[in-house]
């Protein structure tokens, strides 16, 4: 069997991990809203219109923060048609992903990613969601084809109104205004100049509120420093959306042994974007800035045709937990993060008209949610590695925007976290090989006190693309397993393609 090994320093704490990292975000997308969170008239749903059993899912997240309505959606959405008495709503037959896939050239898909929007669902509705389930909302304003004034008038709305359910905590401004795609596409340094119109407007309803402000890569050249240089630090976030492969709709994902090392290994590559953006925040702002990265759209999208309903498989829920990882490693300075998206459209959760069933990256979110304790260690893996092309058989006309290739990926990957009085610990551990189980030592330096109770809560399965449907919503699950000691030493083995947590309570 192969051998590798952990070194956990208890003395090493590296940051706080902000609870708002295990973040959501739901758009007028495909079937994430009505036909997912939404669903009127639904045997499922209770009398508001909420089905029932993707409000249970979404408690089993325990989400802190939850990002609305977009995205792209958001750069043409006007609040004031999605409140009010419902029947009053306008109904549009269109909305911006219909164009957009029109313009992509796959009609077919226009109605089912840019479905009509009858305005059913809208802020109150939004509003009331995050209140019972105790999620703090951050609303992205209209940049695209609103002003700031009718912006600080939807957080008016939401914040000094004293019926409001429930206070908005963070304000994006537009949503990727550096794509040729976005409604108000514009320059880094004539974003920077709306942005401060938006932010003057907004703080005169609400100075509490956090702002956050569009980021980039660095493909898109210079839009963060041209934002930062126009907006100075005047945002409490700067924000970054990172997909794998890079750019969505480049081929359908291969359950095969490429696909396979690329994916398990793109957490590297996905994590690019945020260092990127760090870097240009340190250069121009300095280090010492307090303005923070909030890395609110991230996911695995290969594909237009597969994304109404993507289903997460065990390969996929490696790249989840690796991305956690790398987030985790970035703390405190990257404080919020958010999967694109809850539900069907590239959704954790998938539903039908009966019912719904959990993917593999749902599991995996919510084994992080549930283990992660506050303050993030510094560790050692000793592994094997491996290689891999950022993505197989790239087209060269994309390579620009795909990147490096992956060397020198560890097979073990770990991530350790600590409560503050040092009880508890929880060591995150991916297996990434794909046939080979690995032999695990784990040591732990420094004084934890010694533990009652030490389990493994794994997930993993026959194969790596083994995933759950319909039919079968429990082929993968969480199970436990028990851990050997001897004194700061434990032993465990993780089985090829797996993800787990050891926890020490
Ligand atoms: O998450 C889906 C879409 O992808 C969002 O609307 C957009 O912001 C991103 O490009
Ligand atoms: O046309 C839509 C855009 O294509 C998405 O917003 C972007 O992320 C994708 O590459």
């Amino acid at each position: 069997m192969k051998q590798a090994s952990v070194r956990v320093r208890l003395d090493r704490p590296r940051g706080r991990i902000h609870p708002y990292v295990y973040g959501q975000f739901i758009e007028h997308m495909g079937r994430c809203i009505y036909g997912g969170v939404f669903e009127p008239g639904s045997p499922l749903a209770d009398e508001r219109g909420f089905r029932r059993d993707v409000l249970e899912a979404m408690r089993g997240l325990r989400i802190p923060i939850m990002r609305y309505p977009g995205g792209c959606f958001s750069d043409e959405y006007h609040w004031r048609d999605g409140v009010g008495p419902r029947e009053k709503r306008p109904h549009y037959p269109e909305q911006y992903w219909t164009r957009a896939l029109r313009g992509l050239n796959r009609p077919h898909l226009a109605p089912l990613i840019g479905p009509p929007e009858t305005n059913a669902f809208g802020t109150d509705e939004y509003l009331a969601l995050c209140a019972e389930l105790n999620i703090a909302p951050y609303l992205n304003v209209n940049h695209g084809s609103d002003t700031p004034e009718e912006a600080a008038e939807w957080v008016a709305y939401c914040n000094r109104r004293p019926d409001s359910p429930r206070k908005v905590a963070v304000v994006g401004v537009g949503n990727e205004v550096y794509g040729p795609w976005e409604t108000g596409h514009r320059s880094g340094d004539e974003y920077g100049r709306h942005f401060l119109q938006y932010a003057e407007a907004i703080r005169r309803v609400d100075a509490d509120v956090k702002l956050l402000a569009v980021g980039a890569q660095k493909v898109f050249a210079g839009f963060t420093e041209g934002m930062l240089k126009a907006a100075g630090p005047t945002m409490d976030y700067v924000s970054v959306h990172s997909f794998y492969p890079a750019l969505a709709g480049m081929r359908k994902l291969r359950d095969d042994e490429a696909d396979y090392w690329a994916v398990a290994a793109a957490p590297y590559a996905l994590i690019r974007n945020v260092d990127e953006v760090f870097e240009v925040i340190d250069r121009v702002l300095g280090p010492d800035s307090p303005v923070r990265v909030s890395f609110d759209e991230w996911t695995l999208w290969c594909d237009w045709d597969e994304c109404v309903a993507t289903n997460y498989d065990l390969r996929a829920g490696l790249f989840f937990a690796g991305t956690f990882h790398r987030i985790h490693e970035r703390a405190p300075r990257l404080e919020i993060a958010a999967i694109a998206q809850l539900v069907n459209m590239l959704g954790l959760i998938q539903t039908n008209d009966s019912g719904l069933f959990l993917t593999a990256g749902y599991l995996v979110n919510r084994l992080y949610v549930e283990e992660t304790r506050p303050l993030a260690l510094e560790s050692t893996v000793e592994s094997e590695t491996f290689d891999s092309p950022i993505w197989p058989e790239a087209p060269d006309n994309v390579r620009a925007f795909l990147g490096e290739d992956l060397k020198g990926i560890p097979y073990l990957d770990a991530s350790a976290t600590v409560t503050e009085d040092g009880r508890e610990l929880a060591v995150f551990l991916i297996n990434r090989h794909l046939a080979e189980p690995l032999d695990v030592i784990l040591a732990i330096e420094g004084a934890l006190r010694s533990p009652q109770d030490r389990r493994l809560r794994l997930l993993s399965g026959d194969g790596p693309f083994a995933r759950n449907d319909f039919e079968h919503p429990q082929r993968l699950r969480i199970e436990e397993r028990p851990v050997a000691a001897e004194g700061n030493r434990l032993r465990v083995e993780l089985p090829p393609h797996s993800v787990g947590a050891l926890v020490l309570v």
